[in-house]
């Protein structure tokens, strides 16, 4: 037996043996326990595994097309972002230039299957927190998350592609979950033309930023630049779209335009809308994933189980989501505990001036103009 599946053996006996509070959720989901979840829990989720070997001919011929896009790219507008990244212009939304390979390389080779989830987001809306929603209604098994960090739960999926090597996603088990952050415009046609599904998470801009801002100090580099951007700065270049996959107001109307166009194809949420009422959306979720509650697990309290396994409180506080870094891939060195700031709706408030928080809002009413989509903490 591999570590890796000693390490998932583990993980299946923890996540089994771990008390949930309802005694009834427990029995259900030592039920739910099924093969089918065993497997899932047995299949590889970390990176390395997703990379099968390759002949020498392969291998040349995926450094020689990782080249060429980064040819492609290297003549693309450049400016430095608000989190002291290099972007690069394309197709009208601004990209980390690591990322950008990944994204051109989906356009060839990502082929999604009908029951592929895409979760996607623009930066700092949410993503951790669908991921472990997603998650745990695939394989109603919220208590593997005690266990695993949300991010080792669907992979990014334009991450994955970014490097020289094409990573072999037929490994993973399904339905299978991605995540991304690429705008609608953007993705491959492959998905946008295909029956696979895409929930999309909105947030209120100027949370978002401040979310953006914060996340961002965490992520600076003394070796590149003194002092962390203030925010005044960051906020400037964040109204400019100088955000990775900014500008925030076009990504968001993007899916919310296809949402309304194409319902069964876009679920569109809204972080604010989660947070007031977090068992509906879960619902929502369910229903649009094709895993609709039963009866037994309403009556046992499923739902709850999840809303709660999956809150900022019971998620931040775990081990698992406190220690250990992760993006060593892309040369970083990311907190796991920097996705979970404070998860309130309005904290703006205590960032923002004014006059700040009025700029922002006056840009987005002007880009939201004859667009019915609304924020709920208006
Ligand atoms: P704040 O910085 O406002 O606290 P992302 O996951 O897209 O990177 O977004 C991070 C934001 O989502 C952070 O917002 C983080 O605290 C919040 N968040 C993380 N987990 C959450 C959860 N389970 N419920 C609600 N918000 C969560």
């Amino acid at each position: 037996m591999s570590y890796q599946n000693i390490v998932h053996s583990i993980n299946i006996l923890v996540t089994s043996f771990t008390v949930p509070s309802n005694p009834k959720v427990q029995e259900e989901v030592r039920r739910m326990s099924s093969q089918k979840d065993k497997e899932m829990f047995s299949n590889p989720y970390f990176i390395d595994c997703y990379y099968t070997p390759k002949t020498k001919e392969q291998k040349e011929k995926e450094l020689r097309a990782h080249q060429e896009y980064k040819e492609e790219i290297s003549s693309l507008p450049l400016q430095q972002s608000l989190q002291q990244r290099p972007l690069r212009l394309y197709k009208g939304f601004w990209f980390h230039e690591i990322i950008l390979p990944g994204i051109l390389s989906l356009h060839h080779h990502l082929h999604p299957t009908p029951s592929d989830i895409f979760l996607a987001t623009f930066p700092k809306s949410g993503t951790t927190w669908l991921k472990a929603l997603a998650f745990a209604i695939g394989t109603r098994n919220p208590y593997a998350l005690l266990s695993r960090h949300p991010h080792d739960c669907s992979p990014f999926i334009e991450g994955f592609f970014s490097g020289p090597r094409l990573p072999d996603l037929d490994v993973l088990p399904s339905p299978r979950q991605f995540a991304t952050h690429i705008p609608y415009s953007v993705l491959p046609n492959s998905v946008r033309d295909s029956p696979c599904r895409i929930i999309y998470l909105c947030r209120e801009p100027k949370d978002t930023l401040v979310s953006t801002y914060h996340y961002s100090k965490g992520m600076h580099r003394p070796e590149a630049t003194p002092q962390p951007m203030p925010l005044p700065e960051a906020m400037e270049l964040f109204c400019k779209g100088l955000s990775m996959y900014g500008p925030v107001w076009e990504h968001q109307l993007e899916y919310w335009q296809e949402s309304q166009s194409q319902p069964d194809k876009v679920l569109f949420l809204k972080y604010e809308d989660m947070k007031a009422d977090p068992e509906a959306n879960v619902r929502r979720m369910a229903e649009f994933m094709g895993r609709p509650f039963s009866v037994e697990e309403e009556m046992n309290g499923m739902v709850g189980e999840i809303v709660r396994l999956c809150s900022f409180e019971k998620l931040s506080q775990l081990e698992v989501n406190k220690v250990g870094v992760r993006g060593k891939e892309f040369g970083l060195a990311i907190k796991n505990s920097s996705f979970f700031r404070n998860g309130k709706v309005g904290d703006w408030r205590e960032h923002l001036t004014e006059e700040m928080a009025e700029k922002l809002d006056a840009i987005t009413q002007a880009r939201m103009y004859q667009s019915s989509l609304t924020y709920s903490n208006d």
